[in-house]
């Protein structure tokens, strides 16, 4: 029998007076990939940050190699052998790609040979197989691309055990495909990957055994082969969930809410034209990098286009900001939530009220501050925002629910137009049927929402249209109820016409 090149024992950490993580006891072995799954803040990113020397475990034991460590840094655990990538990538946007990938290394001689440094970046970067030049500035970088360096990064240094907590969010399907390769590479040559993940089927497709926690604590740990879907959501959320992702039927009511005509952005997109309804819901579809976003941007004022119509229930509008936005009705929900979606130090409360102050102030411009906790108060009810405190830093809660309260910052506004990229990246299954009830919910009270999305099945179950783009224009345009994801993901790749695919 091998044993575990990590290994965890009766692990506690407590953040006050939350339990993150209760008695947790953990083994990774070589050459093996262990998926790891649970529901918003049941505590996935606690645990790895525990392995990795962010947090100091309130008590419990970490062994490498059967010896007990303890990790005061990553740096620690990185000569340790244990590296990890985050959610949300962690570059330096002032350095280049291959200062990013090198910075980490606590070696780092007086002299830097910077031939070599980018040599051997370039290595790095192409054993990923991707096209970057390493002499690119981090902040010039999409998500994915961030992704990569972080992962070139880890590569970088000598791992033994590779955390990845959910590194396929921000990526296509053609990146994930690539990162699947990586790991199943890492792992022939012996290391330990441990995979997070809120999409079942990577765990099917990948792992060779599979963790489940809940509120802390391990429920199970079995090989991927002797669970089933159902299982698994059974064990993540502690009851049976049924009737996920069926198709409810269209509340459009026939009249046009905006209207968009041959809406250009030179170097960007060109020639996007189409309606949105009044309780419709259009969804976006299309690859990483189709420029869908930088549509949303327009609408919403913060790169406001070059040429073109916006109509908003039958008037000519001009957008130039986004104060012009959300006086006109449109709220928009970014899918980076660190650069225009929240602030991490403001309370939770304070976050979702921000864009509405003027609703919270009397004539004299003080805040009621009741009044905004009772609208806080109802939106953690709503979306099940998981924390006792909703004057705490909303950099303390999980990465899924801080998506949910950037949601709940926009829904607070009382759109008429809603806009929102990757409404469910990074919230976990129950969660998710929740925030595509509060879209049904929005659309069955007139909303016009579009919403941009590169889960395919999301955009199968919620869209009344789906708008294909390709590369800054639109490939194609289908009605919901008739397209089919392989129709969609055709024309999103490259199939020349809707008539190819149909
Ligand atoms: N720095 C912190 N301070 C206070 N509480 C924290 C901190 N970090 C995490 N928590 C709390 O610990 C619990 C577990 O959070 P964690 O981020 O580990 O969840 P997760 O399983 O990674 O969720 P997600 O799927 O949403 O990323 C949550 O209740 C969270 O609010
Ligand atoms: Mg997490």
């Amino acid at each position: 029998m091998t044993n575990p090149i990590l290994e965890m024992r009766n692990v506690h950490k407590n953040f006050g007076k939350t339990a993150a993580l209760s008695n947790f006891s953990l083994a990774l072995y070589p050459g093996e990939i262990h998926a790891l799954v649970g529901e918003n803040g049941a505590g996935k990113s606690t645990l790895i940050k525990s392995m990795t020397g962010i947090h100091q475990p309130s008590s419990g034991e970490i062994f490498v190699d059967g010896k007990k460590c303890t990790f005061r840094s990553t740096q620690e655990s990185q000569a340790g052998g244990v590296a990890a990538i985050y959610q949300e990538p962690m570059v330096f946007p002032d350095l280049n790609i291959a200062e990013n990938i090198f910075i980490s290394h606590h070696d780092r001689p007086a002299f830097i040979n910077w031939k070599q440094m980018y040599d051997e970046a370039e290595k790095l970067v192409a054993r990923l197989g991707v096209n970057l030049d390493v002499h690119r500035a981090a902040s010039s970088l999409t998500l994915a691309e961030q992704q990569t360096v972080e992962i070139a990064r880890a590569i970088s240094l000598d791992v033994r055990v590779l955390i990845m907590d959910e590194p396929s969010a921000s990526l296509s399907n053609h990146e994930v495909e690539r990162l699947f390769g990586i790991a199943r590479s890492l792992r022939d040559q012996g290391v330990a990957v441990l995979y997070i993940s809120h999409r079942l089927e990577e765990v099917f497709e990948l792992s060779d055994k599979v963790t489940v926690m809940r509120d802390g604590e391990h429920i199970s740990t079995k090989p991927t082969a002797e669970v089933t879907h159902d299982t698994l959501v059974a064990e993540m959320v502690g009851r049976d969930m049924q009737g996920r992702f069926a198709r409810v039927p269209s509340v459009a009511t026939g009249e046009t809410m905006l209207s968009v005509k041959g809406l250009r952005k030179f170097g960007e997109f060109r020639d996007i034209s189409f309606e949105v309804q009044k309780g419709e819901i259009v969804c976006f579809s299309g690859l990483v990098g189709a420029k869908r976003t930088d549509v949303a941007l327009a609408l919403f004022g913060i790169e406001p286009a070059d040429e073109g119509q916006i109509e908003i229930d039958g008037k000519n509008v001009e957008i130039a900001t986004p104060k012009d936005a959300i006086e006109m009705g449109i709220a928009y929900v970014s899918e980076d939530r660190r650069k225009l979606g929240i602030a991490m130090e403001e309370s939770i409360t304070a976050n979702i009220t921000l864009p509405m102050l003027a609703r919270y102030a009397n004539k004299m411009g003080l805040i009621n501050t009741q009044l905004e906790h009772e609208d806080a108060q109802n939106y953690r009810e709503k979306l099940n925002i998981k924390t006792n405190d909703l004057d705490g830093a909303v950099g303390t809660l999980s990465g899924g629910n801080q998506q949910k309260v950037m949601l709940a910052k926009w829904l607070n506004t009382n759109p008429t137009i809603l806009i929102v990229d990757e409404p469910t990246r990074g919230i976990d299954v129950g969660a998710k049927a929740e925030v595509h009830q509060i879209i049904h919910d929005l659309a069955a009270a007139g909303v016009a929402i579009l919403i941009i999305s590169s889960d395919l099945p999301e955009v199968m179950s919620l869209a009344d249209k789906i708008i294909v783009m390709r590369e800054g224009h639109i490939a194609g345009i289908f009605a919901g109820e008739d397209a089919s994801e392989e129709q969609v993901m055709r024309l999103a790749v490259g199939a020349k016409t809707q008539e190819e695919v149909a």
